[in-house]
């Protein structure tokens, strides 16, 4: 028998491929989203996905499609969005053009930021997998120009201001002072995902960052994978994020 899975209105409905889950919201607040032919205009209602009917426009949509993961090393030069208005190359295009599923990037690196990148159609793992409340660590490899005092480390870890709000506490690994060339390498582990936010810490102690790569994802590692290149999570590997993120009961079903 299907199980019973509740879920945001926004999240089934992007996850369905119908379109992205900001999308979504809009959509739902605009009053063109039905849940069992009632108007619902809170993206944040509860739906049963077995269960409930959703329709956009008198339209149904499927609650439900094959859901897919992918880990990505995202080379430079390549936004992490699903399209570019302006025909910039995104982490999509990286991707088999056969696919036939929406997916998309889970969370975000900026252009100029390498590495590790989940690609997923799961919504509900994309956004606990970037929901600060649900702790996931995020390793990125560091360098920066000139030397970090103690009390600059002491301000990284404990958090800073960045737009008029303290980081949450961060943990800084390997670091290293390159004299001859005047930079510092260092590994940050950080649990929120703040646009820009690595490069914007270090810009608030006065060094600007050189070289920016995320090397794990909730203990996932990028392992051979070269720049550009992609693979398929295996089903532990899924499994274990979903653990991970509370999405997992004891007995290891969805719940
Ligand atoms: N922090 C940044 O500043 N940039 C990224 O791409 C990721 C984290």
């Amino acid at each position: 028998m299907k199980k019973l899975e509740k879920i945001y209105l926004h999240l089934a409905i992007a996850q369905s491929g119908y379109c992205s889950r900001r999308k979504a919201e809009k959509l739902v607040r605009e009053g063109r989203i039905k849940v069992n032919k009632e108007t619902i205009l809170s993206p944040e209602y509860k739906i049963n996905s077995a269960k409930d009917t959703i329709s956009i426009n008198g339209f149904k949509i499927r609650a439900e499609e094959e859901k897919v993961y992918f880990l990505l090393n995202k080379p430079e030069d390549v936004l992490s969005a699903v399209s570019d208005e302006r025909g910039e190359k995104t982490v999509i295009d990286l991707l088999p053009g056969s696919l036939g599923i929406r997916i998309y990037p889970v969370g975000r690196l900026d252009k100029d930021t390498t590495g590790l990148l989940i690609l997923t159609n799961d919504g509900q793992l994309a956004f606990r997998l970037t929901h600060p409340k649900f702790k996931i660590i995020k390793t990125y490899s560091v360098f920066c120009e000139g030397r970090i005092e103690k009390r600059d480390l002491l301000k990284l870890e404990r958090g800073l201001e960045i737009d008029g709000k303290k980081t949450l506490p961060a943990k800084i690994k390997n670091l290293r002072f390159d004299r001859p060339k005047n930079r510092t390498s260092l590994l940050i582990e950080i649990y929120e995902g703040r646009k820009r936010q690595v490069k914007r810490m270090f810009l608030e102690i006065g060094r600007p960052v050189l070289n920016l790569k995320r090397i794990k994802y909730a203990g996932l590692s990028l392992g051979k994978l070269k720049k550009g290149e992609f693979r398929p999570l295996g089903k532990r590997e899924i499994a274990y994020l979903k653990e991970k993120t509370g999405l997992l009961n004891e007995k290891g079903n969805d719940c």
